[in-house]
């Protein structure tokens, strides 16, 4: 995508804009179009989750390394490297774990880092593994320094070194474990520590899905919960839905109440619409802050570039969240570039947000 330039100056990151007094309109309380789990919702996804490689869609590239790590381990029994995962959430880090083990024909364990927080919570776990066994720990970059440090001699030798005693009297013992292997999954591949990330002999970026891929997942998700979607329907869904499994789901279910409601025999392009009309979601997916950040920086500082703190001051969201959910999105659709100089908005945001592009941008239009 083309770097627009600009001559303004960026602004001082920590400088608030004046229009900053403005009062932003609240966004909606619900927000439909988050990509993170909502609180419960985890068990009513359950339902949907794809159990095999055949089910899960999209994603090839890291299929086919996974598939062929899955037969040249089995077909030497042994056990499967050590796995990250990494990329925004929703796209199917857990799932894909999940799918691993049964592949694989072993068990899961599931835990996250937040829950290993004193050194006894790991080791609990790694001595209880079976042979083979997939230990999943979700937002991997989170572990305590001490819970990594036990993790290291386990992933490379399958070892857990115990220190017994204090000060001169102090003892190193090993105790072997079984064979495992660990697939961490992490929002932020960025904030994992290199002696960490050096010992998984697997690393793998999820991506946004397509709209066709997502397509495909809602028409398996409606079959799943015997709701009559056409293809039309089923793309409508799709293109609302960020680039996100999850969300793709999420949506399907409102579009479904909606139709029932309604009393509509099938779920069509139109009703879709409707639906997701009825719900404030963008036809691109864009949400409230999405909007307001770009309307910001058309609006507020020429179309950019701009930075990162200013941008966050004028949304009332945090550097990280629009880092990681907001802008890998935006950036993916070509509605924002990030320049060394800061964020800019393109030409298709000045579009889709009824703006007239600048007569420079304008030259880069398709
Ligand atoms: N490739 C796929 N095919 C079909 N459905 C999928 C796929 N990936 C994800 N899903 C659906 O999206 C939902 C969310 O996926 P999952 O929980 O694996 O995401 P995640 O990457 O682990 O998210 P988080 O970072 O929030 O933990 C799942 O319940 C599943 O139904
Ligand atoms: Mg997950």
């Amino acid at each position: 995508m083309a770097i627009i330039s600009s001559k303004k100056q960026p602004q001082e990151p920590n400088k608030e804009p004046k229009q900053r007094r403005e009062v932003a309109k609240a966004p909606p309380k619900e927000n439909l179009l988050q990509p993170e789990a909502a609180i419960d919702e985890g068990k009513q996804e359950e339902s949907i989750r794809p159990q095999r490689f055949a089910d899960y869609i999209g994603q090839k590239d890291l299929k086919d390394v996974l598939d062929i790590a899955i037969k040249a381990a089995k077909s030497r029994g042994e056990v499967l490297d050590h796995l990250l995962l990494y990329g925004p959430p929703g796209l199917g880090k857990t799932t894909m774990a999940m799918i691993l083990a049964s592949e694989m024909g072993v068990n899961c364990k599931i835990t996250s880092a937040p829950a290993l927080e004193r050194p006894r919570d790991i080791v609990g776990l790694l001595v209880n593994l079976k042979p083979g066994d997939v230990l999943f720990i979700d937002e991997i970059h989170r572990l305590s320094r001490m819970s990594e440090e036990i993790l290291y001699p386990a992933m490379e030798d399958y070892r857990l070194d115990i220190t017994i005693g204090k000060g001169s009297s102090t003892k190193t013992r090993s105790l072997p474990l079984s064979k495992f292997t660990l697939v961490g999954a992490t929002t932020r591949a960025g904030a994992l520590s290199s002696p960490l990330r050096d010992r998984f002999g697997l690393i793998q970026k999820l991506r946004f899905y397509e709209v066709d891929e997502l397509s495909k997942i809602v028409l398996r998700s409606a079959q799943l919960l015997q709701t009559n979607i056409t293809e039309d329907g089923a793309a409508e869904v799709a293109r609302r839905s960020r680039g996100t499994p999850r969300i793709a789901n999420r949506l399907l279910k409102r579009v479904r109440d909606y139709a029932q409601v309604k009393s509509f025999q099938e779920v069509n392009e139109q009703v879709a619409a409707e639906a997701l009309q009825l719900f404030q979601v963008d036809p691109c997916g864009l949400d409230w802050t999405d909007r307001r950040m770009l309307s910001v920086i058309i609006e507020q500082f020429n179309g950019g570039p701009v930075g990162l703190e200013t941008i966050a001051a004028a949304t009332g969201e945090d550097t990280q969240t629009i880092e990681e959910v907001y802008e890998p999105y935006l950036m993916q659709i070509g509605y924002l570039s990030r320049t060394t100089r800061g964020r800019v908005a393109t030409p298709t945001a000045y579009k889709h947000l009824g703006f007239k592009p600048p007569n420079e941008q304008l030259s880069l239009l398709p």
